[in-house]
């Protein structure tokens, strides 16, 4: 009687009962994070980048890849105090903007003496002015006034170097310096007062 019980098929059936299949999402999920790794790995693993694999092949080449120096720095954060401070008028190319600001490019303010060129920020500009060859009669509002004076000289080195100007570079001490001989002044600088500056 026993015997026969254990041969009953739905008994038989119940015990291979129980096979496991795998989820579809379960599946899908895994071949998701995978491709992510893979993803993740070619985005931040150095992959075979000859910077990382190959040896440097002269001395130059190691040089391209070092800090820049102190002057160069000084430059490029000139460079961004300019895009943010002074670009959206005078242009990221330095060339102006007609009806709203004249270039920088070529400008006898920006290569002229220094003391001229930093009391333009630090004061703002208005009324007619030739630059150029080119009259313009608008206002500059006081751009540089909230700028650190490292900035503000960095901005001016910037200009001065800049779309093939060839001026020398502007430090913070001279900055300092103008702001303290014109530190009452509230009014915007007119063209005829700075070429009275040397
Ligand atoms: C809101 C627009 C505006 C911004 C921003 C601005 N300027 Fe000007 N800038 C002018 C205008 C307009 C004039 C001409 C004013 C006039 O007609 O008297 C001028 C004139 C000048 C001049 C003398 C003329 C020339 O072309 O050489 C210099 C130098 C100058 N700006 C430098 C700067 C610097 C540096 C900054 C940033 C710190 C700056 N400007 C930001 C509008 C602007």
């Amino acid at each position: 009687m026993s015997m026969q019980s254990s041969l009953d098929p739905q008994s038989v059936t119940d015990a291979k009962a129980g096979q496991v299949t795998v989820p579809m999402w379960l599946v899908v999920l895994l071949a998701v994070l995978g491709y992510w790794g893979m993803v993740y790995f070619d985005h931040h693993g150095g992959w075979f980048d000859a910077r990382v694999y190959a040896p440097f092949a002269s001395v130059s080449v190691v040089n391209e890849l070092q800090p820049v120096s102190g002057a160069e720095a000084f430059v490029n954060r000139g460079r961004a105090v300019y895009e943010t401070t002074c670009a959206l008028c005078h242009g990221s190319d330095g060339q102006g903007k007609p009806g709203q600001a004249p270039p920088l490019a070529g400008s006898d303010f920006v290569l002229g003496p220094s003391g001229r060129l930093i009391r333009i920020p630090l004061h703002g500009l208005t009324g007619p002015i030739e630059v150029r060859g080119q009259v313009w009669n608008l206002a500059m509002p006081a751009m540089g006034a909230a700028l650190s004076p490292e900035d503000l000289a960095a901005a001016l080195t910037y200009i001065r170097q800049a779309w093939g100007n060839n001026a020398g570079p502007i430090s913070a001490a001279e900055v300092e310096a103008v702001k303290a001989a014109t530190a009452g002044r509230t009014l915007p600088w007119t063209a005829a007062e700075l070429k009275s500056i040397q």
